[in-house]
């Protein structure tokens, strides 16, 4: 019989005294918190990695460096959707099973950015940081009702998106690269090209994932195509919006503001569109309601017990993995 199991836990949605943690405690392991309030860099995950036979993963670094540093791990589940910060091809190459955690926070992240929506329509943060700071300062602000929505990505959450603008009677665009066509007769909403979806909407709002085709989609040329009355609200990843780009486009009032849950650095460092008046920003926290952490928490760790029983991990994202030496 091998040590007892190690499962590495570095999500910060997993807390300390999480009763998700409890399933891999039956299960005979030992639990290694090992969480950060920022993502864990290259340098710091190899040394974690070390002795580590599973994780249950935030969006630290898993690229090649830290997989070739472990020496007994067979699972990485990342709590949460996105998996970009893991290098798929390195773990596939050393047999281990990539998984993540979906159906588990898409409300969450669609509850949030219509939030963004409302507040940076109505200027809801501004007017809290003004009478708070005992100023009697009011502006006006368009409504979010009746207006048009833009949804690019209509995944999870751009679906969740799609449903809560509709109930405030928008009217609502999306663009995808596959077509939910039956949703989009039912509610209604109609398909456009991403184009078209910028020049119409009043809001978009971005839930593509971070692929090599969605790096920088919103760029210059495309900030170029919105309303000067448009707001931008971006949940998905920071690298789908040039950032620079918005900045300029705010500045110059091409844009009436924007709202960023994720940059392509994070934390963002003192990037100039922190100080823009409409701007509105957020640490990567769009997933974390307190029902989503707790699903998703345990979700991952009754994962992570599947592969340590010789089982597969659930949602597998490098499927080639059974292909190799394991299968
Ligand atoms: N801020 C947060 O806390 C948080 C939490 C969860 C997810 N996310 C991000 O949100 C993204 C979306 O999550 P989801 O659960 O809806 O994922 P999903 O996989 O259900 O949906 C993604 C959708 O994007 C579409 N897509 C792919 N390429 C596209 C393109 N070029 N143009 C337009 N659409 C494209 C896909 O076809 C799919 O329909 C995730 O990939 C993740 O990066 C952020």
């Amino acid at each position: 019989m091998p040590d007892k199991p190690r499962i590495l836990v570095t999500s910060w949605l997993v807390e300390e005294d999480d009763p998700a943690l409890q399933v891999l405690r039956d299960a005979g392991c030992e639990v290694v918190m090992g969480r950060s309030p920022r993502p864990r860099t290259v340098e710091d995950m190899v040394q974690a990695i070390k002795g580590i036979d599973g994780v249950v993963a935030g969006s630290d670094n898993y690229s090649a460096p830290v997989i070739e540093a472990a020496d007994r791990l067979k699972t990485i589940v990342r709590v949460g959707v996105g998996y970009d910060t893991v290098d798929l091809a390195a773990a596939t190459k050393k047999s281990v099973q990539v998984g993540t955690t979906p159906g588990t926070n898409h409300h969450a992240v669609a509850d949030y950015a219509f939030g963004l929506m409302l507040a940076l329509a109505r200027r809801i943060v501004r007017h809290h940081n003004s009478t708070a700071a005992g100023k009697w300062q009011r502006e006006a602000g368009p409504d979010v009702y009746g207006k048009t929505l833009g949804i690019v990505g209509t995944g999870a959450i751009g679906k969740g998106m799609a449903r809560r603008g509709r109930g405030f009677s928008m009217t609502v665009l999306a663009h995808d690269v596959v077509r939910d066509e039956e949703l989009a007769r039912a509610l209604p909403f109609r398909y456009v090209e991403l184009d078209e979806l910028l020049r119409e909407s009043d809001y978009v709002t971005l839930h593509a994932p971070l692929l090599p085709s969605t790096r920088n989609l919103i760029n210059a040329e495309r900030l170029r195509l919105m309303k000067p009355t448009a707001f931008l609200i971006n949940t998905a990843r920071g690298e789908l919006v040039d950032l620079d780009a918005l900045t300029d486009a705010l500045r110059a009032e091409r844009l009436a503001g924007a709202a960023l849950d994720v940059f392509p650095k994070e934390p963002p460092g003192d990037h100039p569109i922190l100080h823009l008046e409409n701007v509105i920003v957020s640490p990567h926290v769009a997933g974390g309601s307190t029902e989503a952490n707790l699903a998703a928490a345990r979700m991952a760790c009754e994962s992570v017990v599947s592969v340590l029983k010789g089982g597969r991990v659930a949602y597998c994202v490098n499927p080639d993995v059974y292909g190799g030496a394991r299968a």
